[in-house]
Parts: C-alpha cells; sequence; structure tokens
C-alpha cells in the first residue's frame, strides 16, 4: 500500500527519491508525489497514476539535496491530486509524507479549521502538517514530537522543513520506517527494498521512535523524549537483486526463481544426518516442543494457504493436533488461547494488519507466537520476537509465488524439528530431510522443462465460464492456492473445493463450460480424487489434471494433463502448485491483464 521514500546527501534528492518510489510501485498505489527543498523553498509535484507520470512532471535538474516523496494508496478521500502527499501547511514551508490513519482526524481538522486553517484536501494526513506548523518555533523535532502527542491512530511520516535543508524528522507508529545508512548520505524509507540499490546498512525504528536524519548521521528519540540508541543491520544480498532480468514480468521471474529461494530457505536448516532439523530462530528447547499441546497457524491469503499445508505436516508428520485459520477472523472473535498451544503467525510481507492484529491478540491473552516471515526486521517478525525467516528474497510482482513455497518449506522444516523430537526415528527423520533437501534441483528441472499441456489448460481456462479448482487434504490448499493466483492474475472467477464436497452442492454449476482443475498427486487419497474426476466428467465438464508423472490413470482420465515430479504427501505442494502459478501467469497473459499490478489490489495490506 502507501510507501515513503526520504534523502538527504550530496546528490540531487529528486532522482533518488523518484528511483525509490519505483522500488515501492509493487506495494500499489494510486498516486505519488514528492518534495524536495530548492533554493530555500519548498518544491512539490504531485500526480495521480503512476510514478512515471509523476516523473514526467518533476521538472528535469530540480535543485536540492533533501526531499521526501510518497506513494498513495486512497483511504480518506478520493484518488485526486489534491489528496495525493505530501501534504503542505498554508506557509508552504513544511512538507509531510504519511502511511497509516489518524483515526482523531476530524476532531483534530474541526478544531484546526475554527483557528482559521484553511484545508486542501480530504485526508486524514493533512493535519499533520497543520498541527506540526503550529507547534513550530525553529525546532523540527519539538514541532513533530508535539503533533504525535495529541494524535491517535498509526504513522510512518517524513517531514521536511524548508527553513532547515539537510534535515528531515522521521516517526514510525505501527506503520514500518527504516533509515538508511549511505557514506555521506542518509536514506528513510518504509520498505528496505527502496533503499537496497543504495545501502545494505539499515536501522529498523520502533514505534514510538522519532528520527532526526541528516547526511551525516541520525539521532532516534522516543515520543517521551528519551534517548535510544538503534543497531545498524545489515540487508541480506538477496535483497539488492532487482528488476525482471530476462523475463518479462516480475512474476515469471519470481516463479522461475523458486529452486534458490527454496534452496536459501532449507540451507543449514535440515541436517540429515541427525535425522532432524535446527530452527536456532525458534528458541525452543526439546523440552519446550515436547509440551506444545496444540499447533495453530495463522495468516492471510496465500499465507494462509501455506498455514493450511503447515498445520497437516504438524499433524502427520509430528503427530501434534494442528490447524490453521484466516488471521483476520482469528483476531476478532475471542479465541481461547491456552498456555501449550503454539502459534505460527505466517506472513510474505510481515506488514498485514490483520495478521499483525492476530498477533498482538495471541500475546494479549499470553500466548507464544512464533513468525514465519519473508521481510527480514518487518512489524510482523518484530512483534514476534522469533520465528524463522524464510528468505525468498524480494517479492514485487502482486500475486505471490516463491514466498508460498518458501512459507511451506519453513513449515515442513520447523515440522520435522517438532516431529524428531516427539515422535520420528532417525531413519524416518533422515529420509525426510533428505527429500526436502532435494527439492530445489527438481523444481529447477521441472520448471526448466515448460509443462507440456499447460497451453491447453490456459486455453480451457480462459475460455470458460469460471474454474472449478479441487484437491483433497494439502492437495486442498494447493487448489485453493491456485484458484486465489487464477482470480488475481486473470480475473477468473474461480471456486476450490476439497473434492469429495462437490457432490454436496457445488456439481450443480458443473456443464461443459466449467473447465475443472484437479491436484491429484499419487498418495492414499489419489484414488479418491480419481472417482471425483469421474463423476465431475460425467457432467461434461472438461478435466485439467495436475498428477505425479507415471501416474496413466490419472493421465487417461484427463482432458488436458500436467505431470509433476514423484514425492510424499506433505512436501507434495512445492510441486503441484508450481503448474498452477504459471496456468494464472499464462492465462493473465492471454486475457491482457495487468500481471505484475492486478486492479485493486496491494502487495502488502497494511489497513483492515
Ligand atoms: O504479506 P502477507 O503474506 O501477509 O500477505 C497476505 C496476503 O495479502 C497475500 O498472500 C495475498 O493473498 C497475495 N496477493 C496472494 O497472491
Amino acid at each position: 500500500m502507501c510507501g515513503i521514500v526520504g534523502y538527504v546527501g550530496e546528490r540531487r534528492a529528486a532522482p533518488v527519491v523518484l528511483d525509490g518510489l519505483r522500488r515501492l510501485e509493487y506495494r500499489g498505489y494510486d498516486s505519488a508525489g514528492v518534495a524536495v527543498i530548492a533554493e530555500g523553498e519548498l518544491r512539490s509535484v504531485r500526480r495521480v497514476g503512476f510514478v512515471a507520470a509523476l516523473e514526467a512532471a518533476v521538472p528535469a535538474n530540480l535543485p536540492g539535496h533533501t526531499g521526501i516523496g510518497h506513494t498513495r494508496w486512497a483511504t480518506h478521500g478520493g484518488v485526486t491530486e489534491a489528496n495525493a502527499h505530501p501534504h503542505l501547511d498554508s506557509t508552504n514551508r513544511i512538507a509531510v509524507c504519511h502511511n497509516g490513519i489518524i483515526e482523531n482526524h476530524s476532531v483534530l481538522r474541526a478544531r484546526l479549521e475554527e483557528e482559521g486553517v484553511v484545508f486542501r484536501s480530504e485526508t486524514d494526513t493533512e493535519v499533520l502538517a497543520h498541527l506540526i506548523s503550529k507547534f513550530y518555533t525553529g525546532d523540527p523535532e519539538a514541532a513533530v514530537r508535539q503533533t504525535l502527542g495529541h494524535l491517535q491512530g498509526t504513522w510512518g511520516i517524513a517531514v521536511i522543513f524548508a527553513d532547515h535543508p539537510g534535515l528531515i524528522v522521521a516517526a514510525r507508529n505501527g506503520s514500518p520506517l527504516v533509515v538508511g545508512k549511505g557514506e555521506g548520505e542518509t536514506f528513510i524509507a518504509s520498505d528496505p527494498h527502496a533503499l537496497a540499490a543504495y545501502t545494505r546498512q539499515v536501522v529498523y525504528l520502533e514505534d514510538r521512535d522519532i528520527v532526526t536524519i541528516r547526511a551525516t548521521g541520525w539521532t532516534v528519540s522516543r515520543l517521551d523524549g528519551a534517548g535510544v540508541s538503534r543497531g545498524v543491520e545489515l540487508l541480506g544480498e538477496e535483497w539488492t537483486s532487482e528488476g525482471r532480468g530476462d523475463f518479462s514480468h516480475h512474476m515469471l521471474k519470481e516463479i522461475h526463481e523458486q529452486p534458490e529461494s527454496l534452496a536459501r530457505c532449507l540451507l543449514g536448516r535440515v541436517v540429515p544426518d541427525e535425522g532432524g532439523a535446527r530452527l536456532g530462530g525458534l528458541d525452543l528447547s526439546p523440552r519446550d516442543i515436547a509440551a506444545i499441546r496444540h499447533v495453530r497457524v495463522l495468516g492471510c491469503g496465500t499465507s494462509f494457504h501455506a498455514g493450511l499445508v503447515g498445520a497437516a505436516a504438524m499433524e502427520g508428520l509430528a503427530r501434534i493436533p494442528a490447524t490453521a485459520e484466516i488471521a483476520s477472523e482469528f483476531r476478532y472473535r475471542n479465541p481461547v488461547v491456552a498456555p501449550d498451544d503454539i502459534f505460527f503467525a505466517i506472513s510474505q510481507s510481515g506488514e498485514t494488519a490483520d495478521t499483525l492484529g492476530a498477533v498482538r491478540e495471541v500475546q494479549i491473552k499470553g500466548g507464544s507466537v512464533l513468525g514465519v516471515v519473508n521481510v527480514v526486521g518487518s512489524s510482523i517478525a518484530r512483534s514476534c520476537g522469533r520465528g524463522v525467516y524464510v528468505h525468498s528474497g524480494p517479492e514485487i510482482a502482486v500475486a505471490s509465488t516463491k514466498a508460498f513455497t518458501s512459507q511451506v518449506a519453513a513449515m515442513l522444516v520447523a515440522s520435522l524439528s517438532f516431529a524428531r523430537t516427539r515422535v520420528l526415528g532417525p531413519h524416518e527423520g533422515k529420509a525426510f530431510g533428505e527429500e526436502l533437501l532435494s527439492v530445489p534441483s527438481r523444481v529447477a528441472e521441472w520448471i526448466g522443462s515448460e509443462a507440456p499441456g499447460l497451453m491447453d489448460a490456459v486455453e480451457l481456462c480462459t475460455q470458460g465460464k469460471f474454474v472449478f479448482f479441487l484437491g483433497r487434504g494439502v492437495s486442498h490448499a494447493v487448489a485453493l492456492e491456485g484458484a486465489l493466483k487464477l482470480k488475481e492474475v486473470a480475473y477468473i472467477p474461480c471456486m476450490a473445493y476439497p473434492a469429495a464436497e462437490m457432490k454436496h452442492g457445488p456439481i450443480a454449476l458443473l456443464d461443459k463450460r466449467t473447465p475443472v482443475v484437479v491436484v491429484v498427486p499419487d498418495d492414499v487419497m489419489r484414488d479418491k480424487i480419481l472417482s471425483s474426476v469421474q463423476e465431475v466428467r460425467a457432467r461434461g465438464a472438461r478435466v485439467i489434471v495436475v498428477h505425479t508423472e507415471g501416474d496413466e490413470a490419472a493421465k487417461r482420465l484427463a482432458d488436458v494433463s500436467i505431470a509433476v515430479p514423484r514425492s510424499s504427501t506433505l512436501i507434495s505442494p512445492l510441486f503441484t502448485v508450481l503448474p498452477l502459478q504459471l496456468l494464472a501467469f499464462r492465462a493473465g497473459l492471454a486475457l491482457g491483464r495487468d500481471i505484475d499490478r492486478p486492479r485493486n489490489l496491494a502487495k502488502s495490506v497494511t489497513v483492515e
């Protein structure tokens, strides 16, 4: 959703800020703006639409070495230039970019209007510009601090003052901000990805921090004025990779990156010699693991689907009762949290408001929650304090692909570790670990050989009325994920069902114009799913079967068949999801969709 970038240093600020905003485009936004301090004045440009439109409007060679910029995803007020950030105070000497929501903005606005302030936008953010101006008596940080004391809600803000070239004041509460340390230059951004081309040295701010940034360094203090020091951390090398390389789309690139992202996730964690796994970040002793009564997994969208596989593995492999739940539902149903439950919160971005809310609910109720997160230093990772980084590297396409497989892999590793402590002998553990370690190269092999059948499947799906996805057990989670991908990327209506549930109602929808994608790895449920395939065929529907290579019976039942490598059941989602990711990509392409930035969607959903 919204993004912030700020720069102070030797370079001209505008191109650096615009470049950072381009790197944040993947988050989803509808307007963008930039403000710089040039020749003692604030120069601000805003535009509705893409950063390219803003870039075209910013004068070439705009001077000024201090600047801030923003990409806005509308919440308060429509998508207009007037509502785009940065917002300026009435004197046009102070500019503010803001992520988050100021909950008491109407009260503050009414008070300011009574005092004669004329507002120029419908946003909650504009109150910040006017309040800072009201409290400003020459000390920028003091004015920001005093303003924040009047706010209820969440913020990540960056503020510049025309009177103070060479200085940015930023603050965080519920919306992430990271400082980037360069040589004689300093950056601020809502997402480290915006900075990765300039520096890998970053400082993650905590809620209620205020930071004053200069080219030569920064000082952090707390909202109450107390001083605090925050350490510099090094961004993982994978975060510096950028661009689409030789690929036409980020989504396709990320699908093809799965062998490496999976290898990074498994590296050093699976230990076949011990028949187990080591996940130091979980900070659980064998005694702690032995005492767990129930594993509960929380997440939204794709992360929830990975959670379903994770819960199945915890139960199937580690023999611990396990369930997965959509985080947005969990947080509001006053859930019972038992002291011997252990929670996993799965999130690619680590910023999903619903998942973060669920984490807080668990913590309020005294529960332990471990993060399974991609973005290092993100709010969920910090809130949980312990967990597993999945190390997918930056995922730019809105549709999540490589994060899903890494989340599944991380949950499989955690399940192996728990299983080894509780029920599994060294030989069984070793076999599972070795199979896991073989996945990246087998995925590479499969992806390298464009699946026969894929384009026929694309044709069926793009011509159908809507598409059904069926599977059982972990393959039901894969069916859900395949349907979500096709909805997001191709805008094709889809439904996913556990295969046996079809006959309890949805089968009424089937006719020859409803393609059905069936995920049927060769496992104990295979014969039962193939019976469901027969039922579907008997209603005239066309069937696309994703099956294990060499399964001739499954192939014979299919109108279109796509084979994936053989694996054990719990590992199968790492293979069966691949053709479904490609199906969505190719269908989106065939229908001319904006694949990397589907309509209405944002990459990280930081509002409820
Ligand atoms: O960043 P998160 O993993 O917490 O995001 C959760 C969902 O918003 C996300 O998976 C969404 O469903 C994706 N667009 C799916 O492709």
